[in-house]
């Protein structure tokens, strides 16, 4: 039986990491506490879980601050809050910024996921140098990693990995290191590989919120190429429940891919989301269209992703419950709801929490 009580989640102040904290939270059933362990770079943001700082903070929920590449804060946090599971978001996440500089992406992708691993394996070894069997290392991937599909098939779990973004290829790489050390060292390690998420607190350099803000303040539409590129999209809900039911049911060493069975051309997705935000901002849909402006195509645009999920469907009994119209009205209905939580992104309020804290702590 896996323990699932101290549970250690890396990148939880970034978009999925901090969904899935929230998920936890509002369990019935999930009585553990939740480390989250978070670098804070530009995609943490430390507001989107003040709401459960608030009510679970010190109790059931800590921050630590730090990054998952220094081997000796890992360590001590592993041992200071007697980890038993670890869900592994951490990452440089963004495709774009990947390829203006990768170097980030091997250290914190690459090298970070391999300190947590080792840092993991040898938090959890027995006196007997075998490994406590009550313990769990879930890995989140991308389905990125696959590779890019014409018009037809699907992604399986025995897809050949092919990246081609040095996003992709740092993600890949991470995921070898996990399976590598199931084989290897016997560590329990699950892994799942998600198409695109979407859904509130996501850090608005992703399509969906980029895009949602531009509508709203009446900027132009940026869309690459010829826009017909193709992403399964899956509301940031789903894929946590998923990631959940790995953890409780999934075998160690295998790999679940996680999918919206929602696939979209760039160019439609846009259509729809303005029509739902034209319908929010009483805007006139056809000026926001207006708007869309083609640019240059990123440098190897994948053109098409799609996922077959029937392995997590099969054998844990998942499904997706939000269909991509609800997903995306509930988003805009977020974005708009949340206007000091853009204000604190724009001005950069919102990277101060470092300064503010540590200034806070050495005049004590
Ligand atoms: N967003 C998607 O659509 C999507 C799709 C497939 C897979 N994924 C994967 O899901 C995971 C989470 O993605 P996201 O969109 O929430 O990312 P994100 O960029 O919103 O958040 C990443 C978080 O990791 C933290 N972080 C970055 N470097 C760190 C380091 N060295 N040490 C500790 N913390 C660090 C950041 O501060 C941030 O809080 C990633 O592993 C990503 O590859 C995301």
């Amino acid at each position: 039986m896996r323990a699932l009580k101290n549970i250690l989640v890396s990148g939880g102040a970034g978009f999925i990491g901090c969904n899935f904290i929230r998920f936890l939270f509002s369990k019935k059933d999930f009585s553990g506490r939740i480390i989250n362990l978070d670098a804070l770079s530009y995609a943490g943001n430390m507001a989107n879980l003040s709401d459960i700082e608030t009510q679970f903070g010190g109790d059931r929920y800590f921050f630590e601050h730090g990054n998952i590449c220094d081997r000796p804060f890992v360590e001590r946090v592993f041992k200071e809050y007697d980890i038993d599971t670890v869900v592994h978001f951490a990452a440089e996440s963004h495709v774009d910024r990947s390829i203006l500089g990768p170097q980030a992406f091997i250290e914190t992708n690459v090298v970070g996921t391999w300190t947590l691993l080792d840092s993991a394996r040898c938090a959890w070894k027995n006196t007997d140098n075998s490994l406590r069997e009550d313990v769990l290392f879930h890995h989140i991937s991308t389905d990125e990693v696959y590779g890019s599909l014409t018009e037809t098939g699907y992604f399986t779990e025995k897809t050949p990995y092919d990246p081609r973004s040095p996003y992709s290829a740092s993600k890949a790489s991470s995921d070898h290191f996990a399976l590598a050390y199931y084989h290897t060292y016997g560590l329990p390690v699950t892994l799942s590989n998600c198409s695109n998420n979407y859904g509130p607190y996501q850090f608005p350099e992703k399509l969906v919120p980029l895009m949602i803000l531009n509508m709203i303040d009446g900027k132009r539409l940026p869309v690459y190429g010829d826009g017909k590129n193709i992403r399964d999209w899956l509301y940031v809900e789903d894929h946590n429940a998923a990631v959940w039911l790995i953890m409780e049911k999934g075998k160690a060493g295998d790999t679940y891919n996680i999918g919206g069975e929602n696939e979209w051309e760039n160019i439609k997705l846009l259509y729809t989301l303005i029509d739902i935000v034209a319908d929010k901002i009483k805007a006139d849909p056809q000026k926001i269209k207006n708007t869309i402006t083609f640019v240059q195509d990123r440098l190897g645009h994948d053109r098409r992703y799609a996922i077959d999920c029937s392995k997590i469907k099969n054998n844990l009994g998942w499904k997706r419950t939000v269909n991509f119209k609800e997903g995306l009205e509930r988003t805009v209905e977020w974005y708009c709801a949340n206007h000091p939580w853009i204000e604190n992104i724009r001005t950069g309020e919102y990277q101060r929490w470092i300064e503010k804290n540590y200034s806070q702590r050495s005049k004590k």
